[in-house]
């Protein structure tokens, strides 16, 4: 089952970023990087047209509540996001039904890729969603061709479950792959590694 998440007040700090609520005050960074084109499009959304549409994300995120805004330290400046959402039970095997858990989706502003950097955040969020939230799992899918979501997933311990069909907005879908990882504090690391 989903479990529940709320981001509000939260601070996560790792060595090279900050991972917080999204503020009012991140509009031009969040439009910067969204409206790259192609960047979006590797997670299942179009790039941003206008920072009018950056504007509405942007008010979405903060009332859903369920996204941290990556900061990088060194500057201060918010250049991706990293998001704790909900998975369709469809993606997953039953065994998953009962225990509670969530799906995590991430992008980086092209400039600061191949940096390690998601993982690094991605790293502090599973540490969060185990450790303070108490979650028996999470789950991260992407498509099949993005091998860029596939190494963050492995660096970040997670493991493939099975192929699905994701849908995007348009209706369109795209063969894609779930992979997982348990709380090692309920399940005990030996069962994912
Ligand atoms: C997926 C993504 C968040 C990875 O973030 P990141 O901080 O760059 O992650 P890493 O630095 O660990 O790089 C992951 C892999 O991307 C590849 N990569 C790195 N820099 C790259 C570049 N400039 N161009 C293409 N691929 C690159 C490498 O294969 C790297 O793996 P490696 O470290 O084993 O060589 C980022 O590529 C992104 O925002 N992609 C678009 C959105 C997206 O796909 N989101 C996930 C949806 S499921």
């Amino acid at each position: 089952m989903n479990a529940d998440i709320d981001v509000t007040g939260v601070r996560l700090v790792t060595e090279r970023l900050i991972l917080r609520p999204f503020e009012k005050k991140d509009l031009d960074d969040l439009y910067q990087y969204a409206s790259v084109e192609g960047v979006g499009e590797m997670a299942g959304w179009s790039h941003h047209r206008s920072k009018e549409e950056s504007a509405e994300i942007l008010s979405t995120f903060m009332e859903e509540k369920k996204t941290f805004a990556v900061v990088l330290k060194e500057s201060g400046k918010v250049i991706g996001s990293i998001g704790v959402e909900r998975y369709s039970p469809d993606a997953l095997t039953e065994a998953f039904y009962l225990l509670k858990g969530r799906e995590i989706g991430y992008v980086l502003s092209r400039d600061y890729w191949g940096r390690g950097l998601i993982p690094e955040g991605v790293l502090a969020v599973i540490s969060y969603c185990f450790d303070t939230l108490g979650y028996d799992f999470l789950c991260c899918g992407h498509a099949l061709t993005n091998l860029q979501s596939q190494r963050v997933c492995e660096k970040c311990g997670f493991s493939f479950l099975k192929e699905t069909d994701y849908y995007l907005r348009s209706g369109e879908s795209r063969r894609s792959c779930m992979n997982v990882l348990l709380s090692p504090k309920r399940f005990g690391r030996d069962t994912y590694e």
